[in-house]
């Protein structure tokens, strides 16, 4: 098996291009073009955005809460729903870590390999471009005009970036349909394999964008089916519950966490992580690893559920790897040749590898299996499926495999606990 280490999460520093910063952040790998035509830029950035919250509340009359099938495919989680009148079926990934909701649409230049035909605008008589007086034209990161007053943008992330027209479109989930402000992407230029063949992304982030603030809805879950499962579970669906029916429900235990507040321009999910035990033996990781930086200059820990593979912060990384070589001694073996891994073991020597335990404040312990970090890479050998990050910690899909998770925004609070996800 191939472990994806491309990361859909949204690169931060783009994000300077909102609120505060607006005017020191120039980095030198974008161009920035702003305009303010929003009160003939009498208005921040951070105001035209909340002003872009309110429209976007208003522009969806009712909350919708939406049910949207996802299963796990070679890398990722794929969502199926449909979207235009006639319904066009189109593939994405859900996003925790970006907001904007995008497909790859026909007239793209540039496009990657997707399952499914490109969503054609023509051939829909929902589509309505947007104009770059709109709000939430004005919200998105990076968006300008062109000739024409229609609003473009450009969306950068860890394995690339994605541009187009910023468009409306109506939407039909399992349940619930609503018509959303998306991206038509004209160009993706993304690493090969990252979006696993699917149209596009749904982003579930915390900015105005993302499904979840179109919605209107306070909360959402989702509960990823093990990659690896008997014949019978594998493809086998879990849902992505948007509004009224996210919930935790079953005998197991449920904890939660409040979320770590970050720089309000960020789309992320902050989580307070505070340790890690491998086995019975706490990890000696001094509590600034997992601390974010002030002023949003890095560091901190987010849950991403468009990053395959947890990376953690390399002060973290190294006593997970030392506490795992003692423990494992005389097991390990060394990693297939040409495989990125790290640490392995004979298959036969998996039941020797310990659980790992997430120790979040509040005392929400979130155990992980062996399953849940390790896996059989060939008939022989079975290896560690966790990277180092640089900076900032990034818990992704493959740790929380059957771990059901609500993220309950009037709260501000992640809750989790253990399921078969499959019958949710
Ligand atoms: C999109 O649909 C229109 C109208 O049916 C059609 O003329 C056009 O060829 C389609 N574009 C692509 C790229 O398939
Ligand atoms: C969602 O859709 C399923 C299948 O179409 C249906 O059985 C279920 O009752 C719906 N749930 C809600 C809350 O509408
Ligand atoms: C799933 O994986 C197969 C390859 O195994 C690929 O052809 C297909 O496009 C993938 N994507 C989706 C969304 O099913
Ligand atoms: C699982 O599927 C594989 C290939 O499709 C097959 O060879 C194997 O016998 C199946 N195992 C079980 C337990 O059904
Ligand atoms: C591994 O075990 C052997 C004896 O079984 C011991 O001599 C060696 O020091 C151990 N190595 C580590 C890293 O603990």
């Amino acid at each position: 098996m191939e472990t994806m280490e491309i990361s859909l999460v949204l690169i931060v520093v783009v994000l300077c291009a909102s609120a505060a910063t607006l005017v020191t952040c120039s980095s030198p790998g974008f161009h920035m073009q702003l305009r303010h035509v929003d009160g003939k830029g009498s208005y921040t950035a951070a105001e035209r955005v909340q002003r872009a919250m309110a429209s976007s509340r208003q522009r969806l009359a009712t909350f919708v809460d939406v049910t949207v099938p996802v299963h796990w495919n070679t890398s990722q989680y794929i969502a199926e729903y449909l979207i235009g009148t006639p319904p066009q079926r189109a593939e994405a990934l859900i996003d925790t870590g970006s907001d904007l909701i995008w497909t790859q649409c026909s007239d793209c230049s540039q496009c990657v390999k997707q399952g499914l035909p490109h969503y054609n605008a023509s051939m829909s008589n929902t589509f309505h471009p947007m104009s770059c007086n709109d709000a939430l034209c004005l919200a998105t990161q990076e968006h300008s005009c062109r000739p024409d007053g229609s609003c473009t943008f450009r969306a950068f992330y860890g394995a690339g970036d994605a541009s187009g027209t910023i468009d409306t479109e109506v939407f039909a989930f399992q349940n619930g349909s609503a018509r959303l402000t998306f991206g038509c992407v004209e160009s993706l230029m993304i690493a090969p394999g990252s979006l696993d063949g699917a149209s596009g992304l749904i982003g579930l982030g915390r900015g105005p964008l993302s499904l979840v603030s179109q919605a209107g809805a306070n909360k959402f879950s989702y509960c990823h089916t093990p990659y690896l499962g008997s014949n019978a579970t594998i493809g086998a669906s879990s849902h992505l519950f948007v509004g009224a029916l996210a919930s935790l429900s079953g005998d197991s235990p449920v904890m939660s966490m409040s979320f770590v507040q970050g720089p309000k321009e960020y789309p992320f999910y902050y989580v307070p992580l505070v340790g890690i035990s491998v086995g019975q033996t706490r990890l000696p990781i001094p509590p600034a690893v997992f601390a974010l930086k002030p002023k949003g200059t890095g560091g901190g820990v987010i849950v991403d559920s468009g990053t395959p593979t947890t990376g953690l912060a390399h002060g973290a990384y190294g006593p997970l790897r030392e506490e795992l070589q003692r423990q494992l001694n005389g097991s390990l073996v060394p990693p297939p040749a040409d495989s990125e891994m790290d640490l392995c073991v004979a298959v036969a020597q998996e039941k020797k590898v310990p659980s790992m335990v997430l120790h979040f404040s509040g005392r929400a312990d979130m155990v992980l299996p062996p399953e849940n970090y390790w896996v059989p890479l060939d008939s022989s050998t079975s290896c560690m499926v966790m990277d180092t990050s640089n900076d900032m910690t990034i818990i992704g899909n493959f740790q929380l495999q059957n771990i059901h998770l609500l993220y309950d925004l009037a709260k501000d609070e992640l809750s989790f606990q253990t399921a078969d996800c499959s019958k949710l």
